[in-house]
């Protein structure tokens, strides 16, 4: 009765890798429990999805290796895997789930970085943000309802809304990845995407050391039209998300990374935790914190849990 956090599937949001080239869902063996997905095992993930009563899907593509090249051009492709992808998710999911898309090169680039590299080997922000907004477009046209640019370069979000309304979307939302810390709680992902990168993203993601920065960092995506703003990683940075809640007027998501899940999904299987007590308290813990949306990688498990 006094309890004063709950949490409701309609919050939650499933993170979901496709690949290129397979018939059949693959198992990530650094995430216990999540699958690589193919275009053709979509639908019935959808379905299990709309029956659970999440709030939505995010997508990710891994495209075939030799589909990587130094631009990322497969990300910009109507028929790249990410593409295809977002326009069956949004066929089978009606009006009962958001379908969102991951915005980034990474998947997609040779050397593994969020976006395009300058002569001397660097990210190049403005040239990388052109792409993104070609790209959001392109996702759009494919069925996205939410795009999600998560490579933190500055001014992505603004240049992603003109971008966006210029094209007659005006209806597509953005999903800002607005406070992005480098961490090394992503190394599950990288299996899970197949990365290829090589060293680390300490340019353009933040320093763990930092608070303030983080909600800078969303005060500036809010104020060039993010319809939501994300905090990432979620579990170790609940003082972070928990300054952007009391600071934002959009909606605040934070992201339970493939690293928060991976240490309770392999203790549970030595039978060191009880995973699905261990789950449910992480993910209350976030939306304690000030989450309105969570993403999760036992988003089904957990809507289970907390169905009304
Ligand atoms: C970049 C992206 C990453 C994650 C989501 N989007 C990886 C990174 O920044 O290196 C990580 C998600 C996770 O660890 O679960 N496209």
């Amino acid at each position: 009765m006094v309890a004063e956090t709950r949490v409701h599937p309609a919050q939650l949001v499933l993170p979901v890798f496709v690949q290129d080239g397979i018939s059949s869902p693959v198992a990530i063996s650094s995430m216990p429990g999540v699958e690589r997905h193919s275009i053709d095992s979509l639908p019935s993930l959808m379905a299990t999805a709309t029956a659970a009563g999440i709030g939505g899907v995010m997508l990710f593509g891994v495209p075939r290796e030799d589909d990587k090249d130094a631009t990322g051009s497969h990300a910009l492709r109507p028929d790249g895997i990410l593409n295809r992808a977002l326009s069956v998710a949004r066929r089978e999911a009606g009006d009962r789930l958001v379908v969102m898309a991951d915005t980034c090169l990474d998947e997609y680039t040779d050397h593994g970085h969020c976006g395009v590299l300058d002569a001397a080997g660097r990210v190049d922000n403005d040239a990388t943000v052109g792409l993104y907004v070609e790209q959001a477009i392109v996702q759009a046209t494919a069925g996205a309802d939410v795009v999600s640019p998560s490579g933190m370069m500055d001014g992505q979000v603004a240049a992603i809304r003109n971008g966006l309304d210029g094209a007659g979307f005006t209806d597509v939302a953005i999903l800002a990845y607005a406070v992005k810390y480098a961490s090394a709680f992503y190394g599950p992902f990288r299996e899970a995407v197949a990365s290829s990168l090589q060293g680390d993203r300490r340019s353009y993601q933040q320093d763990p050391a930092n608070r303030r920065e983080g909600a800078l960092e969303a005060r500036l995506d809010e104020a060039q039209g993010a319809d939501l703003v994300m905090v990432k990683p979620a579990g170790y940075y609940l003082d972070v998300l928990a300054d952007v809640a009391a600071q934002s007027s959009v909606p605040v998501a934070a992201y339970q990374v493939s690293g928060e899940y991976a240490m309770i999904a392999a203790a549970a299987q030595r039978g060191w935790l009880d995973g699905p007590e261990a789950l449910a308290e992480s993910v209350t813990a976030i939306a304690r914190a000030g989450a309105d949306v969570i993403l999760t990688y036992a988003a089904l498990e957990l809507a289970g849990r907390w169905q009304a």
